[in-house]
């Protein structure tokens, strides 16, 4: 095991308001990390602040370090180009562009000036063959993306990510907008996909943690109570308002 992130006393702050308090915690390369807590604790913050997608609202700024291997994300060096590069992120509801499939998996690598024409076919064809969506959409890659069904339109945009070789993944609720059949081709998705790369998903379905993550942290009003193995923070939690969250008794 090691750590593809470890976040150190780190704080997040919308101007006066402090939105995450002094967080500590590893994220293990090849591993699925699951973010739980009830809304408006600051998981979504958490996760965009890993790849810094927060920066452009005004006043919003972090303090402590999150580092990637080791180099601090907050880094005045850092070019977030790069990091969002090594750091991609797939959202709550899916947001194919109103492009081909073909296109929608191609546009990262060809923003990024990559491949030629044979290449990219095979880049695409890859992408879309890791997202598991390759059966269904073989013979309809010149199709507008907006006529796939809700879970393929997420796959897609999961193929989207993969496209540009990320090390990490972030998701944000990614089956909030799915039916049960498309959550759970998701989440087998995802096991498969941390075979190469780190998952960071937050979700407020308990099960989907339980069931897909090795890892959880439980977040309450921007800090994080607790942090653990899965099977330990949902089979013995330590701290009595994690017990009391995941029994159900609040949120
Ligand atoms: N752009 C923003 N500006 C100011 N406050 C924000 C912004 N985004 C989120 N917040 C606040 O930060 C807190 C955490 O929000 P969020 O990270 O979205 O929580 P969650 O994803 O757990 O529901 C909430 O109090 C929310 O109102
Ligand atoms: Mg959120």
């Amino acid at each position: 095991m090691s750590n593809k992130i470890e976040v150190r006393n780190f704080s997040f702050f919308y101007g006066s308001f402090q939105a995450l308090h002094d967080l500590n915690l590893d994220i293990q390369a090849n591993q699925i990390t699951a973010l739980i807590g009830p809304s408006g604790c600051g998981k979504s913050t958490f996760l965009r602040s890993l790849n810094r997608m927060n920066d452009a609202i005004p006043g919003a700024h972090a303090k402590g370090e999150a580092l990637l291997d080791g180099k601090n994300i907050y880094a005045p060096d850092v070019d977030v180009a790069e990091l969002r590069q090594r750091i991609g992120m797939v959202f709550q509801r899916p947001n194919p562009f109103p492009q081909s499939v073909y296109d929608n998996v191609a546009f990262g690598p060809r923003v990024l000036g990559k491949p030629k024409k044979g290449d990219l076919d095979q880049l695409v064809t890859e992408s879309l063959q890791n997202a598991a969506l390759w059966e269904e959409v073989k013979d309809r890659l010149r199709d507008s993306a907006l006529e796939l069904n809700p879970g393929q339109q997420q796959r897609l945009c999961i193929a989207r990510a993969i496209a540009i070789k990320p090390e990490v993944i972030l998701m944000d609720e990614p089956c909030s907008a799915l039916d049960p059949v498309a959550t759970l081709s998701v989440e087998d998705l995802m096991r498969r996909l941390a075979e190469t790369y780190t998952i960071v998903i937050v979700t407020h379905n308990m099960q989907q943690a339980a069931r897909a993550s090795h890892y959880t942290g439980f977040f309450w009003l921007g800090k994080l109570v607790e942090f653990n193995r899965t099977n330990e923070l949902f089979g013995r939690p330590k701290d009595p308002l994690t017990e009391s969250y995941i029994s159900g008794r609040r949120g």
